[in-house]
């Protein structure tokens, strides 16, 4: 499968927040990662990379569970590298400048490599692939997962959807199509995976209340420039419309669910 070519070029996300972040996006990826390392079934004591770490939500949950000889973590943005390397759970981790599509790592240098909630950010995931498996040893893992975007897996959905109902518009990040299941599959077989294979994750999170869940789509560079971008009432219109979608009767906590779309191959 190809990336549809009608679509137009999308300016690039930057997140230049990594406390944000983390209330936003890093919670819930670690909700994920727990059920996904499970599923990778790798053996502790291995090199890893982690591909696009963001703020370091998932390569802190990843050092817990694997224990790796070795971790580096990538990601172009510098904020959410500052957050990341001041993190309690991330001692010993090294992390660098760098884009997906062009790794700042030399060939067959690490056992596992993985991307957490990126590939959809990059705008040529399959350059993105071949960087993965050219740094990967032979015999070593290609795994990543993405929210199930098509199918309402987002867990900012609710507000995206209220976004379009009042007719507003939002970007959308560059390779959207990627994050589906098939997508995902033949991307990974088309890099020369092999025992390539695919599964759905569902996450839940609590929120006290409305305004905790609504204080995260703050995290979002795209929603934080809409939201600035809306007269006072126009954002009250749309905070009250997710409220209601939500729970109509308004009852707190919220309970949100996510879904993640995960993919794993072997490097013969
Ligand atoms: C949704 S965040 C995921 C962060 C982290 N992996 C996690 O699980 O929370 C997406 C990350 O992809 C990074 N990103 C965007 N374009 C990238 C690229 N071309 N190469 C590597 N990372 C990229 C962003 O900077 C951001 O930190």
């Amino acid at each position: 499968m190809n990336a549809p070519n009608a679509a137009p070029p999308s300016p690039r996300f930057v997140f230049d927040d990594g406390a944000a972040y983390e209330q936003m996006m890093g919670r819930w990826s670690a909700l994920v990662a727990e059920p996904f390392l499970a599923w990778l079934a790798l053996p502790e004591g291995l090199a890893w990379l982690d591909d696009g770490c963001g703020n370091g939500a998932f390569t802190e949950a990843l050092l817990v569970r694997q224990r790796p000889s070795s971790l580096v973590g990538v990601d172009p943005a510098p904020a959410q590298l500052a957050f990341a390397r001041q993190r309690a759970g991330t001692q010993g981790v090294r992390f660098l400048e760098g884009d997906a599509q062009a790794l700042p790592l030399p060939d067959a240098c690490v056992d596992a490599a993985v991307m957490a909630l990126v590939l959809f950010f990059l705008p040529d995931p399959a350059q993105g692939l071949r960087e993965l498996v050219r740094v990967v040893r032979s015999g070593g893992t290609v795994a990543a997962y993405h929210w199930d975007l098509a199918g309402g897996g987002f867990p900012l959905q609710p507000i995206l959807d209220a976004v379009h109902a009042e007719g507003h518009e939002s970007r959308t990040p560059p390779s959207t199509w990627a994050a589906a299941l098939e997508a995902s599959e033949h991307l990974w077989r088309a890099a020369g995976l092999v025992e390539v294979q695919t599964r759905q994750f569902e996450v839940r999170r609590r929120f006290d209340t409305f305004e905790d869940f609504w204080r995260t789509a703050y995290g979002s560079p795209r929603l934080r420039e809409l939201f600035a971008s809306l007269s006072p009432p126009a954002l009250q219109r749309l905070t009250e419309r997710v409220r209601t979608q939500l729970d109509p009767a308004g009852r707190e906590p919220l309970v949100l669910v996510a879904r993640a779309n995960a993919v794993k191959g072997r490097r013969d």
